[in-house]
Formats: structure tokens, C-alpha cells, sequence
């Protein structure tokens, strides 16, 4: 079998060199090996190639025989449920994204502004003055409550209350590096003990979210609603039939874990990258102050550029690819390391420098920024969230002056399958001026 060649270091080092150092790991990688290398992880029975190059993306990606690399559905689905949009594969997987992509429209997007706008003023509310705070789990408590009204629609507040205290414990369980380990371990010895613990807590929202489900169906006024759940409820896949309730509860998961971490880190690297860059920041406020978006947009497309929160987003090959002067053979694991696409020279000069400029010119080729993946299976809610962040940070910025808590510019940590900030973002409210 050819694959490129990668550091040869045992998988255990390997593993926890990806787990505690990944930008240093795939750094190193690059410059030792180029483009693409082969990595060895522990719980992985074959290595995995990654490539960088935005040629070998679209390769991969568009063909249509590449399944989904077979790790994903062992954590995911205990939680997520066996028909999540995220792990089915082939027509089952087009007939779930074809009845679900209307919602998720940019033109949709509109409907959730006053929602989103009056979750962040109420967030920004709680925050303290003149006292460090981290900002990364104020962005997820914003993006959990958005999700519960803008996707789940929840409006009777009891509930509300019983599913974000519910929802928060399942999130926080299922992203601990310590469940992560389990999970490793678990598939290499082939033990079941944590996934059942992962059903469990699963188990404990599915009643309140049925609830909502039977709610939604027996609302007279279901078609004024504009929630993404009463949407799915009114939606038919292309023979008629509707969406069950078993669907429905497997979809919501999906989107509430898709989406919730995602965007909320998304934000607080925002914030960090803005906070150590003061023109950008300067240029960023004074745009908002005389109500454009464009500089908004950008600045959004930057730090998703610098710190793509989704490290990795793999297939297993259905058929031959050729990599460079590799033919890789079917049955290979190939996942694109989005953070070496995003900071290859050739692409984005000077990439380590937080530049939105950059994307006010020209958008790059398709495949050179690909923060939400792409081909069949690009992010269904990218638009959702690029939309929830510019409300958000046009917010907080209107709202506040925000300066950074720490000199130490944040280190990429892994958290469950994101690219998190090791800290959280600590920043500082400044005082209000005595009036
Ligand atoms: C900045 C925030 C986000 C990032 C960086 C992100 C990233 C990604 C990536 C890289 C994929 C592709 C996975 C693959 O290729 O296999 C993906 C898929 C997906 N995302 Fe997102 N996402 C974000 C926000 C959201 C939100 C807000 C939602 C929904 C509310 C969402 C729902 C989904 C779904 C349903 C899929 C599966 C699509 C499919 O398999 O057809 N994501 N996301």
C-alpha cells in the first residue's frame, strides 16, 4: 500500500501529541513531510492521510463515492440517534439534507434577527464591570439559548428552563476530554460501558423534546411559526411523507450539537483575535458605528480562516484518489487538516496575521477556505451561524468596550471535536464613564 509517508512516531504519541499540541503536531508534519503525511491515531485501525491543498479537497469531497470515515458514528450516535442527518450516508443522507435545507436558506435568516439580537442584549446584561470574566462560556450559554428558541422554538418558559438545564448537562458531558479517553479506549477494547452512559444522558431530554414535538404537530397556528422545528414539522421529503417523531428528535439533537459549541467558539476566537488586534478592532467599531456589515462579514471570514473551530472532516475513499504522486486506494481515511489549508502561504500571505482586509477584495477559491467543510456535506447551518455571529458581535461591540484579561495570546486546545480557546477568552468589561 503507498501512503505518504508521516512522523512513524508509536500511535500513543501520536494520539497525544494531536490531543494536547495539534498546531505544533501539524506544523511539524507539514514541514517535515509537505502537503500530505499519514498520521497513526490510537483506536484507529489504519493510518489516516491528511492533505492540505485545496485541489485534493475538492477531489475529495466532490466524489460522491466517499463514505464517511467509520469513527464518526461511534461517539455521535448514541446521542445524536441512528437517522442524524450528520451520520447517514448516501441517498438516506440526500433525502434528510434535501428536506432540511429550506430553513437553513440565508434569506430564511432574517426571521431569527430579533431573537438572536434579544438573547445577546439580555447576555450582555449579566456581564460584570471592571472584573475578568471568560467569555468562551458566556458565548455558550448565548448560543444554547438561541438554539432553544430560534431551532427548538420552545416558548412555554417552564420547559425552557427544564431543557436548557437539561441540554447544558448533556453538552458539558459530552464534551469532557475525560469521555473522550473513555471513548478511545472503548473502541480499541471494544467496550460499550461509556456509550451507554452517553444514551443515558441523552435519554433524560427526549421526553421534553417529545413534548415539544406533539406541541408543535397540534398547533393551529403551526404555519405562522417560523422556528426550525415547526418548519421540519410542516416538511415533506420527496415522496409526501412527513418527518416522524423519532426523526425529528434525532434531527433537533444534531443541529443543538452541530451548532451550539461550534458557533459559541467560533465567537469567543472572534473576540480573542479582535481584542490583540486593535486596528482591525478600530476599523471594525467605526464600520458599525455608520451601520455597514462589510468590514463584519470579513472580519468573520478571518478568524474562521485563523482558527477553524472544526479541526478535521474525514471520508473513507470509495474509490481511488490520486494525492500528489500517491494513488491512494479505496478504503483509505483521508481528512483534510482545515488549519494547514488556511495558513498556506501560497494561499493567504503573511497567515499568521489577523488580516480581515484579505476577503474584502476577493472571496478565495471554494476549497481554500473551507471552515464548513463542503460537497454534499457542507455545513447545513453555515449561514445560521455566520448570521448569529455578526448579530452578536455588533452587539457586544455597540453595547460594550471589551479589552483582554491576559498579555498571553490564547493557545489552540482540542475540546471534544473543536478547536477551542485553552483559557476561554478571559476578557474586562471597562468601567462605564462617571456621568
Ligand atoms: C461556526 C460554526 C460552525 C462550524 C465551524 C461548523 C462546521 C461544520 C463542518 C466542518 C461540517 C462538515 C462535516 C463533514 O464534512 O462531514 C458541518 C456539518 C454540519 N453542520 Fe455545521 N458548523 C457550524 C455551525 C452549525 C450550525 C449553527 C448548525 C445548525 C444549527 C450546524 C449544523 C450542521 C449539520 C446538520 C451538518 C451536517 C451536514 C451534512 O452532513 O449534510 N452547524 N459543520
Amino acid at each position: 500500500m503507498s501512503l505518504p509517508p508521516g512522523p512513524g512516531a508509536p500511535p500513543a504519541i501520536q494520539t497525544a501529541r494531536w490531543l494536547f499540541r495539534p498546531i505544533d503536531f501539524l506544523d511539524t508534519c507539514r514541514r517535515r513531510h509537505g502537503d500530505q503525511f499519514s498520521v497513526e491515531f490510537l483506536g484507529f485501525q489504519t493510518p489516516m492521510v491528511i492533505i492540505s491543498d485545496p485541489e485534493s479537497i475538492r477531489a475529495l469531497y466532490t466524489g460522491r463515492e466517499n463514505g464517511l470515515p467509520p469513527g464518526r458514528s461511534f461517539a455521535l450516535e448514541p446521542v445524536m440517534g441512528p437517522r442524524s442527518v450528520l451520520l447517514l450516508e448516501g441517498e438516506d443522507h440526500l433525502s434528510r439534507r434535501k428536506a432540511m435545507l429550506p430553513p437553513f436558506h440565508g434569506e430564511r435568516m432574517r426571521a431569527y434577527e430579533t431573537v438572536i439580537g434579544e438573547v445577546a442584549a439580555a447576555e450582555i446584561e449579566r456581564w460584570p464591570r471592571g472584573e475578568a470574566f471568560a467569555i468562551h462560556p458566556r458565548m455558550q450559554a448565548l448560543t444554547l439559548e438561541v438554539i432553544l428558541r430560534a431551532v427548538f422554538g420552545v416558548t412555554d418558559l417552564r420547559r425552557r428552563e427544564s431543557l436548557r438545564g437539561l441540554l447544558g448537562r448533556l453538552l458539558d458531558k459530552f464534551a469532557s476530554p475525560l469521555l473522550q479517553v473513555k471513548l478511545l479506549a472503548a473502541r480499541r477494547f471494544g467496550r460499550s460501558g461509556p456509550l451507554d452512559q452517553l444514551r443515558r444522558e441523552a435519554a433524560t431530554v427526549d421526553e421534553l423534546i417529545y413534548a415539544e414535538i406533539a406541541d408543535r404537530r397540534a398547533d393551529p397556528a403551526l404555519a405562522e411559526r417560523d422556528d426550525i422545528l415547526s418548519l421540519l414539522v410542516a416538511t415533506r421529503f420527496a415522496d409526501g411523507e412527513p418527518l416522524g417523531d423519532a426523526e425529528l428528535r434525532d434531527q433537533l439533537v444534531t443541529l443543538l450539537l452541530a451548532g451550539h459549541e461550534t458557533t459559541a467558539t467560533a465567537l469567543a476566537w472572534t473576540f480573542d483575535l479582535l481584542l490583540r488586534n486593535p486596528e482591525p478592532q478600530g476599523r471594525l467599531r467605526d464600520e458599525l458605528a455608520e451601520g455597514g456589515d462589510e468590514y463584519l462579514r470579513a472580519t468573520i471570514s478571518e478568524a474562521l480562516r485563523l482558527r477553524p473551530v472544526v479541526p478535521l472532516a474525514g471520508r473513507r475513499l470509495g474509490s481511488p484518489l490520486r494525492i500528489g504522486e500517491y494513488e491512494l486506494p479505496p478504503g483509505t481515511d483521508v481528512t483534510p487538516a482545515f488549519w494547514l489549508t488556511h495558513t498556506r502561504p501560497d494561499l493567504y500571505p503573511q497567515p499568521l496575521e489577523f488580516r480581515p482586509e484579505r476577503f474584502l477584495a476577493e472571496p478565495p477559491e471554494t476549497y481554500a477556505w473551507v471552515p464548513f467543510g463542503g460537497g454534499v456535506r457542507r455545513c447545513l447551518g453555515a449561514a445560521f451561524a455566520e448570521f448569529e455571529m455578526r448579530i452578536v458581535l455588533r452587539e457586544v461591540l455597540s453595547r460594550r468596550r471589551l479589552v483582554g484579561a491576559r498579555s498571553a495570546p490564547e493557545r489552540i486546545a482540542r475540546r471534544n471535536i473543536t478547536f477551542s480557546p485553552r483559557q476561554g477568552t478571559p476578557v474586562m468589561v471597562m468601567p462605564a464613564p462617571a456621568s
